[in-house]
């Protein structure tokens, strides 16, 4: 709540202004007043969100983006070049494998789709002095995959690259992959991070202060930055993210039970259900398992779709991670770019994204749309 805010020196006000600022005035060429000269470089707004990200991911710099997809860029163009590899999850938010599939394989990149569940398969992907990174989301979006991070880690020192861990559907709250190894967090901070479907965002956290040197040199190269204002929301939804992600933890358990025992589901994906792949490891390296659940009808795609249109509380939506529940068919809405690929996902499935609505009446919602 406090990293990075100081009370203004000048006010006393207890949240950063707004620099809505493009450039600042030097005392004399070069003479900066505390380092700013020109918002793309640095705006004390977004200062103040990136020392407050690297706090609470437990790292020593971060860079705030325009949005994740450009965090994600930025890192990538910083790491890679052309004949590299990197190995990613077969479950993956849909933008993140377009990026891959459709923009750097353009480029010479080339990639391999595995099951990060498994260590061994992730090993055997692994293309001795080409591979510069595996990729993982956990839990993943959208099958709630969990991966073994401090496992990971093992397996990326062994083969000399790096492990980029995108933390969005955890967040720092839940879940710290630098503590447990990994050498990047990245975040799309549109979703839990700022919390309220009002700012789109992303960030790059990392231990190493070298790496935070080449990739604070690329944010500046290449520009994708946060705005001031952008930056104030996002920093705002920061305040509340452990009593949301509490709220969010325990709605999502209530869903996920109460789809479990409902006919029309014939399984419901939520680390939090002992039966999950991976609720040991979850339970090892989260605080708690999230407010993402995602589940399949048992009607088929049809009846999926269907749902998603008939909930009134559950917003039919894309994004996730803000105070108000959203549904959608991720077949044919977020995951749409993966169809074909080995990152399709099953045309049955629904994903929520529970809020932090009272819980009787999301419940209710859901039994009511599912009849
Ligand atoms: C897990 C995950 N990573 C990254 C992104 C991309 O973030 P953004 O939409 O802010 O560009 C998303 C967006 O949905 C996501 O769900």
């Amino acid at each position: 709540m406090h990293a990075g805010q100081e009370p203004d020196p000048l006010t006393g006000a207890v949240v950063p202004p707004i620099y809505q600022v493009s450039t600042y005035k030097q005392d004399g060429v070069g003479g900066l007043r505390g380092g700013y000269e020109y918002s793309r470089s640095a705006n004390p707004t977004r200062t103040a969100l990136e020392e407050c990200l690297a706090a609470i991911e437990g790292g020593t710099r971060a860079m705030a983006f325009a949005s994740g997809l450009a965090a994600e860029d930025c890192l990538l163009r910083t790491v890679l070049g052309t004949g590299d590899h990197v190995v990613i999850p077969n479950d993956a938010y849909g933008g993140t494998y377009r990026l891959f599939s459709k923009v750097y394989e353009r480029w010479g990149v080339q990639w391999t789709a595995v099951d990060f569940g498994d260590l061994d398969a992730v090993r055997a992907a692994v293309q001795p002095g080409r591979t510069r990174a595996l990729w993982v989301e956990t839990p993943s979006n959208p099958l709630l995959g969990v991966s073994d991070i401090a496992g990971l880690a093992g397996i990326a020192r062994e083969t000399g690259a790096l492990l980029v861990v995108d933390n969005t559907f955890a967040t720092p709250y839940l879940q710290q992959p630098l503590a447990l190894g990994a050498d990047v967090v990245v975040h799309s901070t549109t979703k839990y991070i700022g919390g309220h479907s009002d700012v789109v965002g992303g960030a790059l956290v990392v231990a190493d202060g070298t790496l935070g040197e080449r990739l604070a040199f690329h944010q500046n190269s290449m520009g994708a930055v946060a705005g001031p204002f952008d930056a104030w929301l996002t920093l705002r939804g920061i305040k509340t993210l452990a009593v949301r992600m509490d709220r969010h933890c325990q709605n999502a358990a209530a869903v996920a039970q109460m789809l479990a025992e409902h006919s029309k589901v014939s399984e419901v994906l939520y680390p939090g259900l002992a039966g999950h792949q991976g609720h040991e490891i979850a339970a090892k390296q989260m605080r708690g398992f999230g407010g993402m659940v995602s589940f399949r009808h048992a009607g088929g795609e049809a009846a999926a779709v269907e749902l998603c249109g008939r909930t009134e509380l559950f917003t039919l939506g894309e994004s996730l991670g803000g105070v108000e529940s959203l549904i959608e068919h991720p077949g044919r809405m977020t995951h749409m770019s993966a169809a074909g690929s080995p990152l399709e996902v099953p045309a049955d499935l629904v994903r929520l994204s529970v809020g932090i609505e009272d819980r009787a009446d999301l419940l209710a919602d859901l039994a009511r749309a599912l009849g």
